[in-house]
């Protein structure tokens, strides 16, 4: 329910009214974009405020003499919980797991048990970016028996790797009243073949006992961002032939290292960081969590060559590490975006004296068995930094990370760019130095912090509208342009030009910053702000800007073109783009450039015309021609010692005249979860995508599969995500169709005024 009613803790309040919903959900995301809304533009100008949740289930009998917890991997925040009328406690954190012991207040059989949780969001605005609100990630209810594995408290480790034999480190904590216990612990490898395996007494009855031994993996196969090999180690806790508990923990062997001259290496091979910074929200989802929607995102960057995330700037969810896991992300796992010191009016900061120390503890113990996760970040741009308490918080938060884990280094990413002034520097607790901007100091670095490891732990913050043009392209632009002059340029569009030449006043174009981290061994690599357009933040627009320009990728999933810089820079596989469109009026200059990569040159073609053969010299990043328009075909062609690679084409476009539809998947499982993105684009009665093209286009999903958000990746759009209608922007749309629970065929239908309408069969598997 939204709104606030006190009486919904209790057992017996009257629900019945309430909507019926599945977990996890974000409210804001189903509101409202507006502007007076008390979350401001900077989180999206959605609403916030307080709702309820209530879950009325069932205890078996059978399970009387065991343990009975429940756990959320993350609510939005300021939640209370109560169990049967039972306050079992508070987590102002919106980024936290946590749990409750229910185990007391239980009924068992077939007495009703009733959950209740609030979730306070109204005190605002809380956050620089989109939050969402609400228990956004999973809920799990967790059985064990009363000697059982302590959660968290499995620690494995790989102190020792060579070519032919892997250590590994398993500590484990079990809570126990059993006599005759032992601790199985088999290692299996992908194949699902045991590499390795152990039981061992369990001494003593009582209580708590911590385990630690070491085992042993002939030949290992390592993880890598490549090859994201993993072993499972499960643990079982046996009686004689009864298995009282058992756990499973991925494992990646791998080691990696910071060098201050060398920079990065994973297993002994230098390799640069090539990373981007994420925010946690979906797009159209929100921030409900959804697993394949995060896999799509990851796939997206893995396909543009990403090999590492930075969560900024919080803990996030658990699918999101085991997906980085198997797919092959380093992450950087950030803790913070304010200490003691806020940035926003009712931030962490009103809980940081009460809370910090746990939810430090509890993100650690939580995330440290991941292979992916290679960095600790004690908090971004963190205001401490620039007096003396940074010093005594640096330190105390070190500490605290590294009594859990001692294996990984801690980072903070600094903005004050003068080691001199700069006090969470001073405190001299960081293993590595987290730079974010200031790319014009990279070069002194190694003078400026002698022997110091770097990271650029944020860069770019270049703006994008994909889909939009601005030329000529011969002078970067920085909107805004200092922190002093009020924003005044821009159009009337609030768009900003897809060639990479504008950005934030404190950032660089993505080329800048690209050609000095390729420069210098010793910077071991970035991560750009940021991989997707987020919810949020819209510099440099005022309302009705609501979502961010710094995305390579646009909010609906779509790359803006500089996608493909980084593609023919951070891949092997060869690459051609051309930009911009080929719409444009008569005899107007436009500026032509083309990434490319695997080839020699490229030659460019203006209906048949060679406009000429380009090469890329020095340390260019793209080539460009300027031609004066004329409708017809633009068409580039790479070669490579005198052969054809590739050939990219931009036709002329005529009037809106159909739609197409293209699923990412066809075939999707229906467990109610899973999703296809389908991508909708306007064409011309010849096949060609219209570039200015912002039909209102209206869908329908029959059969097993229901609509779950649409975009457009306008920074600007005021239409709900959870409409079943959405403008084409520059040419193109998104619908995200998500499975029922049952088998079968659902038709997808999309329809515009005028436009010859599609339709597509998903199979629900
Ligand atoms: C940084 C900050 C990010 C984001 C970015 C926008 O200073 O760490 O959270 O605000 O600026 O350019």
């Amino acid at each position: 329910m939204l709104g606030d009613d006190s009486l919904a803790k209790q057992p017996a309040f009257n629900d019945s009214k309430w909507r019926k919903l599945d977990l996890p959900h974000d409210w804001s995301i189903e509101g409202s974009f507006n502007e007076k809304n008390p979350t401001t533009p900077g989180e999206g100008g959605l609403p916030a405020g307080i709702g309820w949740y209530r879950k009325t289930f069932k205890v078996p009998s059978a399970s009387k003499n065991k343990n009975i917890f429940i756990d959320f991997d993350g609510v939005y925040r300021n939640s209370e919980v109560w169990i049967n009328g039972h306050y079992l406690g508070k987590r102002p954190n919106g980024y936290i797991s946590f749990s409750y012991d229910l185990t007391p207040y239980l009924n068992f059989g077939d007495k009703d048990n009733v959950i209740a949780v609030k979730v306070d969001n109204s005190d605002q605005p809380n956050s620089r970016w989109y939050s969402g609100s609400g228990i956004y990630r999973n809920v799990w209810l967790t059985t064990v028996n009363k000697t059982c594995f302590t959660k968290w408290f499995t620690f494995i480790t790989t102190p020792q790797i060579t070519n032919n034999n892997a250590t590994l480190h398993i500590s484990t904590t079990i809570t126990h009243s059993d006599n005759n216990l032992s601790l199985k612990t088999t290692i299996y490898n992908e194949k699902g073949e045991v590499t390795a395996s152990d039981l061992s007494a369990i001494k003593g009855t009582n209580d708590t006992a911590t385990i630690a031994y070491n085992l042993n993996i002939k030949n290992p196969q390592l993880w890598s961002v490549d090859h994201p090999y993993l072993y499972k180690v499960s643990l079982q806790i046996v009686q004689v032939d009864k298995v009282l508990d058992n756990i499973a923990v991925n494992t990646g062997i791998r080691s990696f290292e910071f060098d201050a001259q060398k920079g990065f290496s994973l297993n002994g091979i230098s390799m640069k960081i090539k990373g981007v910074c994420m925010h946690h929200d979906l797009g159209a989802l929100g921030a409900a969590i959804n697993t394949r929607a995060i896999e799509r995102q990851l796939q997206i960057l893995k396909d543009m060559g990403c090999n590492a995330i930075r969560t900024s700037h919080n803990p996030p969810a658990p699918e999101f590490l085991d997906l980085c896991d198997k797919m092959g992300f380093l992450v950087m796992d950030e803790a913070f975006d304010m200490w003691a010191k806020k940035k926003t009016k009712h931030n962490y900061h009103e809980d940081w004296a009460l809370w910090h120390k746990r939810d430090l503890e509890d993100q650690i113990l939580r995330d440290r068995n991941h292979p992916s996760v290679f960095i600790w970040s004690i908090g971004n741009e963190i205001r401490e930094q620039f007096d003396s308490s940074g010093i005594t918080i640096a330190r105390e938060l070190v500490k605290i990370v590294k009594n859990i884990d001692n294996t990984r280094p801690v980072t903070s990413a600094l903005s004050e760019s003068d080691p001199k002034k700069n006090f969470i520097y001073q405190s001299g607790a960081l293993d590595l130095v987290g730079l974010n901007y200031h790319q014009e100091v990279y070069a002194d670095f190694p003078k400026n912090y002698p022997n110091q490891k770097f990271i650029a732990t944020e860069t770019m913050s270049a703006l994008e509208t994909r889909g939009f043009y601005d030329t000529p392209t011969d002078t970067t632009r920085h909107w805004p342009q200092s922190s002093k002059i009020p924003f005044k340029q821009g159009n009337s569009e609030f768009a900003v030009t897809a060639y990479d030449d504008v950005t934030a006043y404190w950032g660089s174009t993505h080329e800048e910053t690209w050609k000095i981290i390729k420069k210098y061994d010793f910077l071991s690599g970035l991560f750009i702000w940021t991989g997707f357009d987020y919810i949020g933040e819209p510099t440099p627009y005022p309302w009705p800007a609501r979502s961010s320009y710094f995305g390579i990728v646009d909010l609906a999933g779509f790359p803006k073109d500089v996608y493909y810089m980084y593609q023919s820079e951070w891949t092997n596989k060869p690459v051609l783009h051309l930009l911009p469109h080929w719409n444009w009026k008569s005899g107007q200059l436009i500026d032509v450039w083309a990434y490319y990569s695997q080839a020699d040159e490229v030659e460019l073609f203006l209906n048949g015309r060679s406009l000429g053969v380009k090469t890329k010299h020095n340390d260019d990043l793209h080539v460009s021609w300027k031609v004066k328009f004329e409708p017809g075909t633009l068409k580039i062609v790479s070669r490579k010692n005198g052969k054809i690679v590739l050939i990219e084409e931009e036709h002329t476009a005529g009037a809106p005249a159909k739609i197409e539809l293209l699923a990412d998947r066809r075939s999707i499982n229906a467990d109610g979860k899973d999703l296809s993105f389908i991508t909708v684009k306007v064409l011309d009665a010849n096949g060609n995508m219209v570039p200015d093209a912002d039909n209102l286009v209206n869908f329908k999903i029959t059969g097993a599969a229901q609509i779950a958000g649409t975009d457009n990746g306008s920074q600007i759009s005021m239409e709900s995500f959870k409409t079943n209608h959405r403008k084409a922007f520059h040419g193109m749309c998104l619908l995200i169709a998500k499975a029922k629970k049952s088998r079968g065929t659902a038709i997808v239908y999309a329809q515009a005024n005028g436009l010859q309408s599609a339709s597509l069969a998903l199979n629900l598997k």
